[in-house]
């Protein structure tokens, strides 16, 4: 990690076992940026509060994240890998960025402005997620905030809050800039649509193989035969070939779409084996690092106080410019 590559950080909250979707959209992103970047990725579980209080489910799911990240080949030595919670100095400077934002102006996030829309009870944690957010980001200088469209506005916020506070105590912050991550592929889940967990079409990541043909077998298909000829671009099962099959067997499995002859009974065989293929390896690695999830909380360990001492730095200036 030498000083001369930018700074990239990124945060993921611990809520839950990732889908393939989440998987192809943002997790493997980081793994293909770590050498190129001086590489930070945290566990937001300070953020989480927000939604999960439950301690054993926040403790649990924050190891489950690290799991899944080392599973798929975040390499502790590349990235800075690390709970947000070991630097509780973000707290110290979102309460400092609390004092210099006006309320309207937060009422303007989106994540808000949904929730408000849908009823929900609001907590002070979720209308100030936005400021907790831009302290993560500036606390550690970074250059690049690789993030889903979704999260796009956040980046701004943290944008816009680090020239406010340069404007109002001098120069400290340098601004950061959102790398979105929208060449990305969209994986679409077993109903065609886009998959997400708020349509219930996904497949998990780590899925055991009946997991894996479950999801599959559940895939609509229409009451067409075998030998019927099939339209390709309107059928689930081949938006999902495109995606786990090569570039040959695309072709063959068009082909035999086309002209008939391959019946949806056997495209799902075809898909199962090849989700299997892609998966079982994630999978296995992942069990391998769970066997030890003491040596995996210790690598945490040394990794926050690693990003904490960097953080400390950061804010001995914030301090003094402000006058604490
Ligand atoms: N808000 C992000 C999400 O829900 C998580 C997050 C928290 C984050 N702090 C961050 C992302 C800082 C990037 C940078 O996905």
């Amino acid at each position: 990690m030498t000083t001369t590559k930018k700074i990239l950080l990124s945060g993921v909250k611990p809520t839950g076992r990732p889908h393939i979707g989440n998987y192809f959209g943002a997790m493997k992103q980081f793994v293909d940026l770590q050498g190129e970047y001086d590489s930070r990725v945290f566990i937001a579980d300070y953020h989480a509060i927000t939604t999960v209080q439950n301690a054993e489910e926040l403790s649990q799911n924050t190891l489950d994240v690290a799991l899944d990240y080392l599973a798929i080949g975040i390499d502790p030595k590349k990235t800075l890998l690390f709970k947000q919670s070991d630097i509780p100095e973000v707290c110290e400077l979102g309460w400092i960025f609390n004092c210099i934002t006006t309320m309207p102006y937060l009422m303007r996030a989106h994540a808000y402005k949904d929730a408000e829309a849908k009823n929900k009870e609001i907590n002070v944690g979720l209308f100030d997620y936005p400021l907790l957010m831009a302290s993560d980001i500036l606390i550690q200088d970074a250059d690049v905030v690789p993030v889903g469209q979704d999260q796009k506005q956040h980046v701004e916020y943290a944008r816009d809050t680090a020239e406010k506070f340069n404007r109002i105590f001098g120069d400290t912050f340098k601004l950061p800039n959102p790398l979105i991550l929208d060449h990305v592929k969209i994986i679409p889940g077993t109903d065609g649509q886009k998959m997400s967990k708020s349509y219930g079409n996904t497949i998990a990541l780590f899925a055991e193989d009946d997991e894996i043909k479950r999801a599959v077998m559940s895939i609509p298909t229409n009451s067409q035969g075998v030998d019927e000829p099939k339209d390709p671009e309107i059928d689930h099962m081949f938006a999902l070939h495109k995606h786990f099959a090569n570039a040959e067997e695309i072709k063959e499995i068009e082909k035999r779409y086309r002209e008939g002859g391959l019946g949806y009974k056997e495209s799902k065989e075809i898909l199962i084996s090849n989700i299997t293929k892609f998966i079982s390896p994630l999978r296995e690695k992942r069990k391998e690092f769970a066997k030890d999830p003491e040596a995996v909380k210790k690598m945490l360990k040394e990794n926050g106080e690693k990003a904490r001492e960097l953080a400390l730095q950061k804010m001995e200036v914030v301090r003094k410019a402000v006058g604490l």
